[in-house]
C-alpha cells in the first residue's frame, strides 16, 4: 500500500521536540499565574464572519491564508487562523464583563494560516496567547509587557528587541488614515503592488505592512501616525513608556509598526530575535479597545499578545529529558511477573522507571537501561525473586551489589 504524508506545513511533533512545547507551556502556566491569568480552552473551529469581522477584511490572513470550508450544513467554518478573536467571542458569549471586572486569559494550542511554509513558519503552528479584558489603563499595557519579558527571561532567552508603537484611537486614527490617503494617492499601478493599489482606498494602513519590497520602499517616507496622534492617546503612551522605562525595560520605538491584524489601537508591539532567520517576530500583540463591542458586546478595552511556539522552539534549542530513576532489567521468564509487580511498586512509592517485558539476555537489557539513562539498572532473576533481592547497578559508577527488596527503595532514593 502506498504511504500516507503529512499536509505540506504541517508538523510531527515527536517526542524531544514535543518536550520543547511542553517546557514552553509548563514555563507560561507557571510565570502567567504570578500575574493571576488563568486557562481557557476554546475551539479550534469558529464562524468564518468571527474572523473577517474582527482581523479585517483587508488584512492578508482573512484575504489569502484561513483555512476555511463549509460543513454538511453549508455554514462557513474556519480553522482558527488566531486566538484573539475566539477568546473575545467567549468574553462576551459567556458574559464574563458581567462577572468580573479585569477577565485575564491565556490559551495554548494549534492555529492555522495558509502561508508559504519556510524555516519558523508553518501553516499549522502553535501560540502562546494572553488576553485582559476591561480595563483601559496605561498599567495593564506595562504589566503585560513586563510579563511577556518576565516569561521570555524564564526561559532564557536573550537577545530580543522590543518593539513598540501607538496606533491611535478612533478618534485621532481617521486623519492619519486620510493623510496615507493622501500620500498614497500619487502612487500608481506601477510603484503600487496590485493588492495595495486596492488598499490605499479601503484600508492604507495595510500598505504599511506589505512584504511586496516595491511598496515597502515607498512606505519609508509616509506620514507617521505619532506626527497625527490625540492628546489621550499621547499621554497614555507617555505613561506606558514611563513605567517600561522605571521598570528597566529596553525597547525600541518604531512609529512604522502596523501589526498584520486589523482590531489594534493604541499600544502595539513585537518582539524579535536575530537569531532564527527572516520570520524573527516571536510575539506580537497590543490594544483592541474597540473588538469587544465589534463583536457585539459592551463598550469595553482589552489587550493581548502572542508568542509563537516554533520559533520559541528554534531559539531554545533541545530541552533534556528527565533522568529515570531505574531500569529494571528481568533475567528468565520466571522473574517477569515479579519485575513487573516491583516496578510499580516503585513508581507508586515516587519514582520513575521501564521494566523489561521481556526476559533478554543481561548485556542487552543493560544496553537498554543505558540508552533510557537511568541512575541505576535493577536486576532480577530467579534467585533474586526466590531470595527477595534484588541486584543493584550504579550506571554511573558502574559498581553494582546485591540489596534486598526491603532496602532497596532506601537505596534508590539516597
Ligand atoms: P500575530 O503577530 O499574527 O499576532 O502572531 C503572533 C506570533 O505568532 C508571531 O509573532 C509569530 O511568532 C507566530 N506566528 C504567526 N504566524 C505564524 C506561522 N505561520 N508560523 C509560525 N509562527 C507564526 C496574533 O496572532 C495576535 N492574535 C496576537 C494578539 C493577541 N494580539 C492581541 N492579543
Amino acid at each position: 500500500m502506498e504511504k500516507i504524508q503529512k499536509i505540506k506545513g504541517f508538523a510531527d511533533l515527536l517526542p524531544g521536540e514535543s518536550q520543547v512545547y511542553a517546557r514552553l507551556e509548563s514555563c507560561a502556566r507557571h510565570v502567567f499565574a504570578r500575574y493571576g491569568y488563568k486557562e481557557a480552552r476554546l475551539p479550534i473551529l469558529e464562524r468564518t464572519e468571527l474572523f473577517s469581522r474582527s482581523i479585517g477584511e483587508e488584512t492578508d490572513v482573512v484575504q489569502k491564508e484561513m483555512y476555511t470550508f463549509q460543513d454538511r450544513k453549508g455554514r462557513s467554518l474556519t480553522m482558527r487562523p488566531e486566538a484573539t478573536a475566539g477568546v473575545v467571542r467567549a468574553y462576551v458569549e459567556n458574559g464574563l464583563h458581567v462577572k468580573e471586572e479585569l477577565s485575564k486569559l491565556y490559551c495554548a494550542g494549534p492555529m492555522f494560516r495558509y502561508e508559504r511554509p519556510q524555516k519558523g513558519r508553518m501553516r499549522q503552528f502553535h501560540q502562546i496567547n494572553v488576553e485582559a479584558l476591561g480595563s483601559s489603563s496605561p498599567l495593564l499595557d506595562a504589566e503585560m509587557l513586563f510579563m511577556l519579558a518576565h516569561f521570555l527571561g524564564e526561559l532564557g532567552i536573550a537577545d530580543l528587541n522590543f518593539e513598540i508603537n501607538s496606533l491611535g484611537c478612533a478618534q485621532c486614527r481617521p486623519a492619519y488614515l486620510s493623510a496615507l490617503n493622501d500620500y498614497f494617492k500619487g502612487f500608481d499601478a506601477g510603484q503600487l503592488c496590485e493588492d495595495c493599489m486596492r488598499r490605499k482606498l479601503t484600508n492604507p494602513l495595510r500598505v504599511l505592512d506589505c512584504k511586496v519590497p516595491g511598496c515597502k520602499e515607498l512606505t519609508r517616507c509616509a506620514p507617521v501616525i505619532t506626527d497625527y496622534q490625540c492628546p489621550g492617546c499621547r499621554e497614555h503612551f507617555d505613561a506606558v513608556t514611563w513605567l517600561l522605562d522605571a521598570g528597566g525595560l529596553a525597547y525600541t520605538l518604531n512609529p512604522r509598526l502596523v501589526r498584520g491584524l486589523d482590531y489594534y489601537s493604541r499600544t502595539t508591539f513585537e518582539v524579535t530575535s536575530g537569531k532564527i532567520g527572516a520570520q524573527s517576530a516571536v510575539a506580537g500583540g497590543g490594544r483592541y479597545d474597540g473588538l469587544v463591542k465589534n463583536l457585539g458586546g459592551p463598550d469595553l478595552p482589552g489587550m493581548g499578545f502572542a508568542c509563537g511556539m516554533e520559533r520559541l522552539a528554534l531559539l531554545l534549542g533541545e530541552v533534556p529529558s528527565p533522568i529515570p530513576d531505574f531500569f529494571l532489567a528481568v533475567l528468565g521468564d520466571k522473574a517477569l511477573n515479579a519485575g513487573l509487580l516491583l516496578a510499580q511498586e516503585l513508581r507508586l512509592a515516587g519514582l520513575a522507571g521501564e521494566c523489561s517485558l521481556a526476559a533478554k539476555s543481561a548485556k542487552s537489557q543493560l544496553r537498554l537501561a543505558g540508552k533510557t539513562g537511568a541512575r541505576f539498572c535493577l536486576i532480577l532473576g530467579d534467585s533474586e525473586v526466590e531470595n527477595d533481592a534484588v541486584v543493584l547497578k550504579d550506571m554511573t559508577s558502574g559498581t553494582q551489589e546485591t540489596v534486598s527488596r526491603k532496602s532497596l527503595l532506601e537505596h534508590l532514593r539516597t
